[in-house]
């Protein structure tokens, strides 16, 4: 198999490397190419095995996969190094947030199979939740969902889904760590130094993340299970209610979902 990522960030690096950790894809078989940041794809090369290029002609020779890994303002530099190359049955895959099927066939200028991956960077440790989404020619989903879950789970959904998809699980875990760093932030005014707020923080997030994955019990029934009437934990609850923190979090959501669509209209 021979997969090349047209760039290699955040989002393609967590990927790649979730790939080549859980052994679903030889090093070798990965190819990566980038804009102008040599030295750091050149990294990957030496630290993980794979490939690197930027001769388009060699990276899109019998590739079966091309993720499309740039920032969706960058595709259409990257959709000028993919058309005189690109294979018929090559399936592009985009991690593009916004940028819908339709776009992509567009400045491709192909009917190539498309799916649209929305995953994060928890593929780093496996852990991502990817939302899926296929053109109607896509091909062997299944053999896609096996990769895609090398690194996490997925979850099929049709593309007007992928805004909130986008919303809830790719920007979802830069909202949870803005919560964790003004968490850290509101310890220290308690009177915590920094390093104490950290690593309070920091243990409290990684023990309530266990808890999670380990029990059986909703997020509602943990927490009433340390919630005693009248006790300081009700009292921190209650106030949390008074800020309206579910009104904050769908303000944020209804933000990031906004965004995804504003994103496809610029199309
Ligand atoms: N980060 C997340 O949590 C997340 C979650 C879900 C989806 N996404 C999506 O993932 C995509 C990448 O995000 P990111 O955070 O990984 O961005 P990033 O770290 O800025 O990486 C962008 C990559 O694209 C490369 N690139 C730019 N122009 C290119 C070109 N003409 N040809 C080949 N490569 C090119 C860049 O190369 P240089 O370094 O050489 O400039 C860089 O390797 C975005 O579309 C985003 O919507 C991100």
């Amino acid at each position: 198999m021979k997969i090349v990522f047209y760039g290699a960030g955040n989002m393609a690096s967590a990927i790649f490397i979730g790939m080549i950790e859980n052994k679903v894809v030889k090093p070798e078989d990965i190819y990566l190419t980038s804009k102008s940041q040599k030295e750091k794809i050149k990294f990957f090369q030496d630290k993980l095995g794979v490939n690197i290029s930027y001769d388009d002609s060699e990276l899109l020779k019998n590739a079966d996969y091309v993720i499309l890994a740039s920032k969706p303002q960058s595709f259409p530099d990257v959709a000028k190094r993919l058309r005189p190359y690109l294979e018929e049955a090559t399936k592009i895959i985009s991690v593009m947030a916004g940028t819908q099927i339709k776009t992509i066939r567009r400045e491709l200028k192909s009917d190539n199979p498309i799916a649209r991956l929305m995953p994060n960077t928890n593929a780093m440790v496996q852990h991502s939740v990817s939302g899926i989404s296929y053109s109607e020619n896509f091909p062997d989903k299944d053999e896609l969902v096996e990769l895609m879950e090398s690194f996490g789970t997925t979850v099929v959904v049709e593309e007007d889904a992928m805004h909130n998809i986008t919303a809830a699980t790719g920007s979802g875990s830069a909202f949870l760590y803005y919560i964790y760093e003004k968490y850290a932030e509101s310890l220290m005014e308690l009177g915590f130094d920094e390093n104490e707020a950290m690593f309070l923080t920091t243990n409290l997030v990684i023990g309530a993340g266990k808890m999670v994955e380990d029990s059986d019990l909703s997020f509602s029934q943990l927490r009433k299970n340390i919630t005693s009437k009248r006790g300081t934990t009700e009292a921190g609850l209650d106030a949390l209610d008074g800020e309206g923190i579910k009104s904050i979090l769908m303000t944020t959501l209804n933000a990031a979902a906004n965004r995804s669509e504003e994103l496809s209209q610029d199309d």
